[in-house]
């Protein structure tokens, strides 16, 4: 399981207002290194939820998480912070961009403060090339589209050559247009880079384009495509 992540019993219970919600619901999952995989369901069904307790940005209330030997449940804050920094890009729908700064600086912006062994600058360039907008480096959030922004993002996101990226419905605010070239250019970081990709959608025609589907109902694990091959086959 070199690598792999691996989701043991894994659980989120919210309680708010003395009502309990299961956003997820004993999950258990494992994800190749390298593979691409779409989760599609319902709102509320718990796609976020399970991306932020992947993402280590929360905390789960039953389970455990490891990627390759490493239970992150276990981590501290700290310990956290770096382990994230180290392995994992995010995107997410609204982009969050820092609005002040220029598209290169938002691409820098997670190396702020932290020891790197190749040169800032270059990489971010390297990386806005390979997003196409090299030629945007100096532009602001605000003066660049939608497909735009969510480039940089992506481009944010690879900035310290992470072996996953966790994408919470990153074309939801996107016309159908930018939206495809946002998941071709997944596509391609997957298949070129070997960068593990699990992406949260509500689009069919982009999930249908993954390696693997899985769909989540009420927090539990309604299909997935691996384990229908798997006993489907005669
Ligand atoms: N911070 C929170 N506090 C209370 N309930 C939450 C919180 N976050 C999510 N939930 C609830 O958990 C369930 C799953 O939410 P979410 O993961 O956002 O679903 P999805 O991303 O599939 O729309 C929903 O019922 C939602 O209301
Ligand atoms: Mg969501």
């Amino acid at each position: 399981m070199e690598g792999a992540i691996q989701l043991i019993n894994l659980g989120k219970r919210f309680i708010g207002d003395g009502v309990e919600t299961v956003a997820v619901n004993r999950i258990n999952l494992t994800f190749q290194p390298g593979s691409f995989t779409a989760i599609i369901g319902p709102s509320g069904s718990g796609k976020s939820t399970l991306l932020s307790l992947i993402g280590t940005l929360d905390k789960p209330t039953e389970g455990t998480i490891r990627f390759g030997d490493r239970d992150v449940t276990k981590m501290r804050t700290r310990e956290l912070a770096d382990f994230r920094f180290h392995e994992i890009g995010f995107i997410f729908q609204q982009f969050h961009l820092l609005p002040t700064l220029t598209a290169l600086e938002n691409v820098m912006a997670p190396l702020f403060a932290r020891k790197v062994d190749f040169n800032k600058k270059e990489r971010a360039e390297s990386l806005l090339r390979d997003v196409g907008l090299e030629e945007k480096r100096n532009a602001l959030p605000s003066q660049l589209s939608g497909g735009q922004q969510q480039r940089v993002a992506i481009a944010r996101a690879l900035v310290n050559h992470p072996k996953w990226i966790l994408a919470d419905e990153p074309t939801g605010n996107l016309d159908t247009e930018s939206g495809k070239a946002v998941f071709n250019l997944l596509k391609t970081l997957n298949k070129e880079k070997g960068i593990g990709i699990l992406l949260v959608t509500h689009d069919p025609n982009l999930a249908r384009q993954a390696d693997r589907t899985i769909e989540l109902r009420d927090g539990s694990v309604a299909f997935d495509s691996e384990g229908l091959a798997l006993s489907g086959s005669p």
